[in-house]
């Protein structure tokens, strides 16, 4: 793999209008690297890795390293995790200053909604035309972004003179648009979805120009063809109601499975990530993802938004905000998972609307520009914290100058435990006594159990002071209906110290299973991470984390 170093004009002295102030510092002169080629001239080229996402190497050309309490932006968060964040974007809005000062700041890689589809890019035969493309490659130039392309092969927004094609022409038509495109493109984006959407929702083929003309054997043709035109681009396979297990997704599998094994230039596959509040998040994301990311190939969520019938309400917002953390938590808990695009940033230019009837509200800025909470869900989730003394942020610690730190010991999220590992640091210049101190991991009992049993199975501080209950929540909220309380019996933590490992166990009293995934303090990661999903308490008032 090959490096950029993003260029471009440095972040903006002033925080552009719709994100919230005082959040971290700016980022001035740090220009982090985004996954891949781009940029063409602008290629740096720098050590390969084995393919996995980019990691800091320490080499005098490598990136600077994007420490999340140094972070502002979406990408910036994700570049410490070594990951993109990026978004859709289309030529009309491009002329919306409030909205491109946003797109321009906020995210390190941009993909365009509609401009480099066929019937944009080649409306009647061989007439080619890049002016839309070239624009939104233009903008992500000026802004030191990566550009994800696409699309080269789709059933849709494809001109009717293709599928009007007697079959024995429709091969010689494909190939010749893929090379004249992905040869326009060199060096300008870095991935190409190559084939969009090959399948109908039960996994059976769709059958398109391409399908009726070649049978399948188009999509490894397509592929072939694009790696012959630009072989430095990542070339992906895309799709929507594959992010979860299920009859389309195995259907992907397979055919993924047969390219790789084929030796078909193929270097990733992308989880479109359309989500609908109404559908419920989509099972096992995860562990989805990591199978393709198995075969030895990148991974990346290209088109995420949620959607929900509007009018919004409370429990829709909860619902949102949730599945943005669980598609966040998926792709950081896989290595080769690259990157996240949102389609999209703002309700303003959603194609959710447009799309699905009384639908909206997908976006994680809303129609004004403004922040909603699926932005600090991201925020939050993607490691930000916040500047001490910024109340109502998510993390916000406050005034008490404790954080508590969790990793996950646990790797089954629906056996009969949950293993949470916690530490509290003192992160303030006084004394904590840790008598005055608790700390709430919430989560879902899943089905009725009439008692709980809580463990410490092991703590640095000694498991005779730490005192583990389960308690019952008055009223269920999404994500929780009890909470894990831990409490000290004794002990104190000095400024800067840490109470080191805690290790936490609960069980039902019928050892019945959970379902981890959707608890709201549950996390993937199994190094220690900022814990803001877990509360911590001094004297009964919150002093970090935010209560779901
Ligand atoms: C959508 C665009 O956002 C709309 O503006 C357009 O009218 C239709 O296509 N899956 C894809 C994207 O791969 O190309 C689609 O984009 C959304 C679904």
């Amino acid at each position: 793999m090959t490096w950029i170093r993003r260029i471009g004009p440095s972040r903006p002295e002033v925080e552009p209008a719709g994100r919230p102030q005082a959040r971290g510092r700016a980022l001035k002169g740090v220009l982090p690297a985004v996954v891949a080629v781009a940029l063409g001239a602008l290629t740096v080229g720098l050590a390969p890795t084995a393919g996995a996402a980019p990691v800091a190497t320490g080499s005098a050309t490598a990136r600077t390293a994007v420490s999340a309490a140094e972070a502002s932006t979406l990408d910036d968060l994700a570049q410490a995790k070594g990951r993109y964040f990026g978004s859709a974007t289309d030529n009309p809005e491009l002329s919306d200053a409030a909205y491109t000062s946003i797109l321009g700041s906020e995210f390190g890689q941009i993909t365009p909604g509609n401009s480099m589809k066929w019937d944009t890019i080649e409306p009647s035969q061989g007439q080619f035309n890049y002016t839309k493309g070239d624009a939104v490659v233009s903008f992500a130039k000026e802004h030191g972004q990566a550009v994800r392309g696409h699309n080269l092969v789709w059933h849709n927004q494809l001109p009717s003179w293709v599928s009007s094609l007697p079959s024995s022409q429709v091969q010689a038509a494909m190939e010749n648009h893929i090379t004249n495109e992905a040869t326009h493109y060199k060096g300008q984006v870095f991935a190409w979805d190559v084939v969009n959407e090959p399948f109908n929702d039960d996994g059976t083929y769709r059958t398109d120009a391409f399908y009726n003309a070649m049978g399948k054997d188009y999509i490894a043709d397509a592929f072939r063809t694009a790696h012959a035109a630009d072989p430095d681009a990542k070339l992906y396979i895309n799709d929507y109601n594959i992010e979860g297990q299920g009859s389309k997704a195995d259907a992907m599998y397979a055919l993924v499975s047969e390219l790789v094994a084929d030796g078909v230039p193929i270097d990733g596959v992308g989880f479109q990530g359309h989500l609908a509040v109404q559908y419920g998040f989509p099972y096992n994301m995860q562990a989805n993802m990591q199978r393709f990311a198995d075969l030895g190939l990148d991974v990346s969520i290209t088109e995420l938004d949620v959607r929900m019938q509007l009018p919004a309400d409370a429990t829709k917002v909860a619902s949102q905000n949730s599945y943005y953390k669980q598609a966040v938590d998926a792709c950081l808990g896989i290595s080769r998972c690259v990157g996240i695009t949102i389609w999209d940033y703002t309700d303003k230019y959603s194609w959710v609307p447009g799309t699905f009837n009384g639908e909206g509200s997908a976006c994680p800025w809303d129609e004004n520009l403004q922040t909603k909470e699926a932005y600090d869900t991201l925020y939050t989730e993607l490691g930000g914290t916040t500047d001490p003394g910024d109340p109502g942020d998510p993390g916000d610690p406050g005034s008490g100058a404790l954080k508590v730190q969790y990793k996950n010991a646990d790797s089954a999220v629906d056996d009969s435990a949950i293993r949470p590992t916690l530490q509290l640091v003192n992160t303030g210049s006084s004394t904590v006594d840790l008598t005055d101190v608790t700390v709430r991991y919430w989560f879902t009992a899943d089905s009725a159990a009439g008692s709980f049993g809580a463990w410490c199975d092991y703590a640095a501080v000694g498991c005779a002071s730490v005192k583990p209950s389960v308690q019952t929540m008055a009223g269920a909220v999404l994500g929780a209906d009890h909470y894990l309380e831990v409490s000290f019996s004794s002990g104190s933590l000095a400024p800067g110290s840490s109470t080191g490992d805690i290790q936490l166990r609960v069980s039902k009293g019928d050892w019945s299973s959970f379902d981890e995934s959707d608890d709201y303090s549950h996390g993937s990661n199994t190094t220690y991470q900022d814990a803001p999903e877990i509360g911590t308490y001094i004297g009964g008032a919150v002093v970090y984390g935010t209560e779901p």
